[in-house]
């Protein structure tokens, strides 16, 4: 298994799903890598960590690399990220964006017959309005080393860092969308989730934020009046990642307490 960010969501699900399997752990910060293989590997897991930065295909490359050193890889759970109050707008796209993109371009190239991935995306995606089926298609269909070059991710056309976190989650569920007909052709399946407010570091960040009040009041008032766990987002990818989920690819999965349905349609 390959696991990207070694955060609470990541973890969640690579607990879920990687018992008995080697797992490699890549994240940006090799403390964060270190310290989720130590919890995982005093737990019964068999964890490497290493250094490796979404943002990169290079650096990407080469955490697939050292993951073919233990065998054939069947599993991805992409949980590496930054959130709007972490970081500017260049960066978001940079790694939220462009990074997922990659990662999935070069793991549908190794990923094992029959193998499955999970990428976190965000109800900040279903958040935002709808795009042009051409937008959409120029999210889904980009190569992407071209993708940050689209008219729609221009300076000009982004408000602020949640809307450029917004424009890359919606892209990520595109580019599944995209991918799984590749991943497809190798039997494998890929799917999105996209979480509502789950409390890990990058939550707390938000919850500390300029946007800190908004997120609580948005909790408290969805139908399920709190924030979400990771284990219940590792529920959901239990579902996807195992074989009761072999017809499920391409889509994406909301898990969010009804924030979503409540922020169109609510109170
Ligand atoms: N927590 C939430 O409420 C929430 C809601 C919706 C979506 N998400 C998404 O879930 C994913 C996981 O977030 P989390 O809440 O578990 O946060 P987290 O802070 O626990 O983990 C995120 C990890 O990603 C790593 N990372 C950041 N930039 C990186 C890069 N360029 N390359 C490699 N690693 C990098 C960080 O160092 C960190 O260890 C993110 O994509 C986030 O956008 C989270």
């Amino acid at each position: 298994m390959i696991l990207t960010g070694a955060g609470q969501i990541g973890m969640a699900i690579a607990r879920r799903m990687g018992y008995g399997m080697k797992i490699i752990v890549g994240d940006k910060k090799q403390e964060n890598a270190q310290t989720v293989a130590k919890t995982m590997n005093d737990a019964g897991f068999d964890v490497v960590p290493v250094e490796m930065d979404l943002s990169d295909r290079a650096s990407i490359r080469r955490m697939i690399a050292e993951a073919q050193k233990y065998g054939a890889i069947t599993m991805l759970v992409n949980a590496a990220g930054v959130s709007p109050s972490q970081a500017p707008i260049e960066a978001i796209l940079k790694v939220d964006l462009y990074g997922t993109a990659v990662l999935l371009e070069e793991m549908g190239r190794v990923i094992a017959p029959g193998g499955v991935g999970v990428t976190i995306s965000s109800q900040s995606g279903h958040r935002m309005k709808q795009l042009t089926p051409e937008e959409d298609e120029q999210l889904a269909c980009t190569p992407a080393e071209e993708l940050l070059a689209l008219p729609l991710l221009q300076p000009e056309n982004i408000r602020d860092t949640l809307h450029a976190y917004q424009l890359a989650k919606r892209c990520n569920e595109k580019r599944v969308m995209a991918e799984s007909v590749k991943w497809g052709a190798k039997g494998a399946r890929i799917n999105s989730i996209s979480p509502g407010i789950i409390v890990t570091p990058l939550a707390i960040d938000e919850f500390n934020g300029p946007r800190g009040e908004f997120y609580k009041n948005m909790f408290a008032k969805c139908p399920a009046g709190r924030p979400g766990t990771a284990d219940e987002v590792a529920n959901a990818a239990e579902l996807l990642m195992s074989h009761k989920g072999d017809f499920i690819t391409g889509a994406d999965f909301l898990i969010d307490g009804g924030a979503t349905a409540s922020y169109f349609y609510g109170p």
